[in-house]
Parts: C-alpha cells; structure tokens; sequence
C-alpha cells in the first residue's frame, strides 16, 4: 500500500516537473543565431507543418518583409534591424508556443595577434583583436606550441584579450607558435603567428623619470629615472637606455644613449627653456626598444631675474617673473627671448596664462605659481591703497 502510494506520488511528480518543463520552454526564450544577409527562418516550437500560428517582434505585429509557412516565419535579407524577441502563438486559440531571440552577426575574421616579452626571461604574453565587429559573443582560443609540446596559457586577469605564457626554457632556438581561433556562433576562423624568443623581447618603459635644475647651471639638467619595475633580472639580464629631449618651442628631439646607467647630465640646454624629456629601454642584446615614458618637463636653472625698474611693485611681481616670461618666450621662439614690456602687462592681466603646462618643478616653481595667482588681487589692494 505504502509503496503504491509513493509510486504514485513520483508519477504525479514526474508529471508536474515535465508539465513544467514544457511550459518554461515556452515562455523562456531561446537563442537563435542568423548570418547578416541571410533569409532566416524561425520555427513555432515542435508544431506540424498544418499549424497555424501568428508571429509578434517585441510584442508587436511582425513589419519587416516575411513569409509565413504554416509554423515558420521567414524573414528574408536580415540586419540588425530584425534583431528582437520573436514569439508565436497557435491560431485559434492565441496560446503561446515558442519565444526566439533573434542575434544577427557575421562570422569572424581571422584575429590580429601579436606577442611580447617584457619579462625577459620570465615569459611572454599575447593578445588579440577583431577588426571587424561580429555583433554576437565572440571568444578566443589560444594554443602555443613550442618545439612539439604545447604551452600552458593563462588567461589576464585584466586584459580580456590576452594571455600569458612562460618561456620552457631560456636561449631557445626553436620557433614558437601561436593559434588564436576566434570562435562565434556563426563560424570560426584562426590566425597563427611565429616568432624565435630574441624577437619579442621589448621591456616596458622606464619608471620614475625625473629632471631637476642643477644650482648656478643654466644649460644643465639632471635627468635619472629606474628600470621598469615589470623587469625581472636587471643583474643578468642589463638594459640600456635612450634619452631624448627638446624645448618644447622646438619639435627636434635630441638623443642619447646610454648603456647600463640610470642618469644622465643634459649640458646643452637653452637657458630658461622649459624642456621635455623621455626614457626608452632596451634589452641590451636582444629584441626592441621599449615604447617612451611618460614625459617629464622642466626647466634648467635660472638666474633670479633683476628686480623691473617700478616703484609700485613689491616682492610678489618678482616672483610672477619666475614663472610668466618662459611662457612669453614660447611665443617668441628662442631668438626673441629677451624681456620686454609685454612681460610686464601679462602680469597685470588677472586670466592666468593657459599655456603654461603642470611642470615637474621643484615647490620653489609651485609658491610662484601661486603667487602669480594671487598677484592680481595683490595688485588691486595696492591700487586701493594708492
Ligand atoms: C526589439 O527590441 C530590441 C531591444 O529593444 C531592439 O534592439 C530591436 O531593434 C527591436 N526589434 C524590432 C524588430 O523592432
Ligand atoms: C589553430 O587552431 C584551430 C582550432 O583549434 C585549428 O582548427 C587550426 O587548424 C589551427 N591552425 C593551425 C595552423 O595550427
């Protein structure tokens, strides 16, 4: 008896969890993936070929050009447009048999690959892109073979597009290769590259740039900066460097380099020039230079200005003068570099000058920034007083 009633119980169950079923495939849509172009068609559930069914596009008449064919509706020349929640619904009665997400895309093209090592000899990453928008969810497969063994690849944890590898072994002469396959619902297509390790060894810019004046030099600037910190084995595995730097009224860079040191002394500078400065790296056997730092601006060493010839004006117009006349200067070139009156009205005017960047200056730079500011006010309150 007992037994007959849980039997009977698990065939109502059964029953329940199937009735269920059925009903949630209605309502939940599925997908359904079409090719950009193409003429779709969109089946009504399981109906027969008789059925006669109605077709909604997100709960609306269907407007696009279709057909119907007993339980299919077929759209011809689909874009994006079609793109929509399609449902259809059993004549007479109207009940609802099948919900179709509609996606259109296209298949992808072969990925754009490419690979680097700036962790020499640690391992290399690589990374990858579509050039063309396939409009539907596209991942990526990566397969890296090196000497008829495949590689370990691990996903970025940033970088959705790339992944890492690391190197089986240093100084290796066998070639690796790289599969990236870009897979979608529509279709699937790979690129494979090759390279020998030497070839894509490009560390990553030096960090920390830094240019300073040096006291009672007009034409010198310190410049020091470190390794990338990304480097591993700066001991065996040395960089050397390339500076290049220029005013920035000039647009030609000049360069040195230098091998296995982390400063260097500019001797040639314009006087009162504010210059602009980069560091690129370079494993010092192998591979490419790395791409710039981030640029690092200043300005060698000046002379305290003579104080202007003006009764009116106390401290502060000095200090606005550390600041304002490279400003001047820029606009004049390098020859016409000399003071005029026109630094002297620029002081009055309360819009501070927008051409004057965030410069790497010592705070001594920043209070006569400050003050520039507040000079004009200071300038009102003197004028109130005279
Ligand atoms: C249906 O709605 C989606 C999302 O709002 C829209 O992108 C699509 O164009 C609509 N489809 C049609 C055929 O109106
Ligand atoms: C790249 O990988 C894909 C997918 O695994 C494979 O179909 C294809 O043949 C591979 N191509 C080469 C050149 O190995």
């Amino acid at each position: 008896m007992a037994n007959l009633v849980t039997s009977l119980c698990c065939v109502v169950l059964a029953a329940v969890v199937v009735a269920y079923a059925q009903r949630r495939s209605q309502l939940v849509a599925r997908n359904q993936y079409e090719r950009m172009g193409s003429d779709v068609t969109m089946q009504c559930g399981s109906l027969d070929n008789d059925a006669s069914v109605s077709w909604k596009v997100n709960g609306t008449d269907v407007k696009a050009q279709h057909r119907l064919e007993g339980p299919r509706l077929i759209l011809t020349q689909v874009n994006l447009g079609h793109n929509g929640l399609y449902s259809c619904f059993q004549n007479p009665h109207g009940e609802r048999r099948d919900t179709i997400l509609l996606h259109i895309g296209i298949p992808p093209r072969e990925p754009t690959v490419t690979c680097r090592s700036n962790t020499y000899p640690k391992g290399f990453y690589c990374s990858w892109h579509q050039l063309h928008a396939t409009y539907v969810p596209t991942t990526f497969e990566v397969d890296v073979q090196h000497n008829q063994r495949s590689l370990e690849v691990q996903k970025d944890s940033v970088h959705k597009n790339r992944c890492h590898v690391r190197f089986p072994e240093v100084f290796s002469s066998f070639p690796y290769k790289v599969n990236v396959t870009a897979v979608n619902a529509l279709g699937k297509a790979s690129t494979t590259i090759s390279f020998e390790e030497s070839t894509i060894v490009k560390p990553d810019p030096p960090e920390r740039v830094t240019a300073t004046p040096i006291r009672l030099n007009p034409r010198r600037l310190e410049v020091s900066w470190q390794s990338p910190s990304t480097w591993p084995d700066i001991d065996n595995f040395p960089l050397k460097y390339f500076l290049r730097y220029r005013p920035l009224i000039r647009d030609q860079w000049q360069h040195v380099e230098l091998s296995d040191s982390t400063s260097h002394t500019i001797t040639d500078a314009y006087a009162g020039k504010e210059y602009i400065i980069q560091v690129a790296a370079k494993d010092t056997e192998i591979g490419t230079w790395s791409d710039w730092s981030v640029a690092v601006h200043a300005t060698p060493w000046i002379e305290d200005p003579l104080p202007i010839t003006s009764t009116t004006e106390g401290d502060f117009s000095t200090a606005s003068d550390l600041s304002e006349p490279i400003d001047d200067d820029q606009e004049k070139g390098l020859e016409g570099a000399s003071r005029d009156n026109t630094a002297t009205e620029t002081k009055t005017s309360p819009i501070p000058s927008s051409n004057a960047p965030q410069k790497a200056e010592p705070p001594v730079g920043r209070a006569a920034k400050l003050l520039t500011f507040f000079s004009p006010l200071l300038l009102g309150m003197l004028l109130l007083f005279m």
